[in-house]
């Protein structure tokens, strides 16, 4: 298949259909996942469409605290560094697979970014 660019909400539903697809199959943290999401995905995936949106698109639609969430979830179930690593590594060969271009890279950047600062901020909680 042809690599697209980023350009608009389908790009984005694309890409994040195709992370949690990858996300919910893998054996280390696809588990996290399907526990904490359950059958709340119908919710889920929109949120990420919001997220991902605003990062990339500056749609300003994205509103919650993901620090917060995640930090909720590491008491729940511990988030180690293995779980970042797996993450990053699907998120960046999801981009990869599908999207070329700079709004493919800077979503690469992002995820790594966002992924390291949260992965140190919640070291301090465990
Ligand atoms: C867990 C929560 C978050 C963490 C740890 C985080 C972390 C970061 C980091 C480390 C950067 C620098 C990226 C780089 O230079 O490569 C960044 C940039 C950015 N983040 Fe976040 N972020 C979080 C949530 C959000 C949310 C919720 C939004 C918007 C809805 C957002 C929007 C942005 C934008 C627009 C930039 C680029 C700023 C610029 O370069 O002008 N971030 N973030
Ligand atoms: C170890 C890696 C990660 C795991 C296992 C993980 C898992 C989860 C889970 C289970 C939820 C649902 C939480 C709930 O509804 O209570 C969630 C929400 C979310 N995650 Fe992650 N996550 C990880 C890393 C990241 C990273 C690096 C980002 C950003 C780049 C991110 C962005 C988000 C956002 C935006 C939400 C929605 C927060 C809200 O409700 O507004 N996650 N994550």
């Amino acid at each position: 298949m042809a690599k697209q660019l980023i350009t608009d909400h389908d790009s984005i539903v694309l890409l994040v259909d195709s992370f949690y697809a990858k996300a919910r199959k893998d054996e280390l943290i696809g588990p996290i996942f399907n526990e904490v999401i359950g059958d709340d995905w119908d919710k889920h995936l929109p949120t990420m469409y919001r997220f991902w949106g605003d990062i990339l698109l500056n749609t300003h639609e994205y509103e919650g605290n993901p620090m917060v969430v995640h930090k909720q979830l590491n008491m729940r179930i511990p988030l180690e560094p293995a779980h970042f690593e797996r993450w990053k590594k699907l998120f960046v060969e999801t981009v990869w697979e599908l999207f070329e271009g700079d709004k493919a890279e800077l979503a690469a950047q992002r995820a790594v970014s966002i992924a390291t600062v949260m992965q140190l901020k919640i070291a301090g909680y465990q």
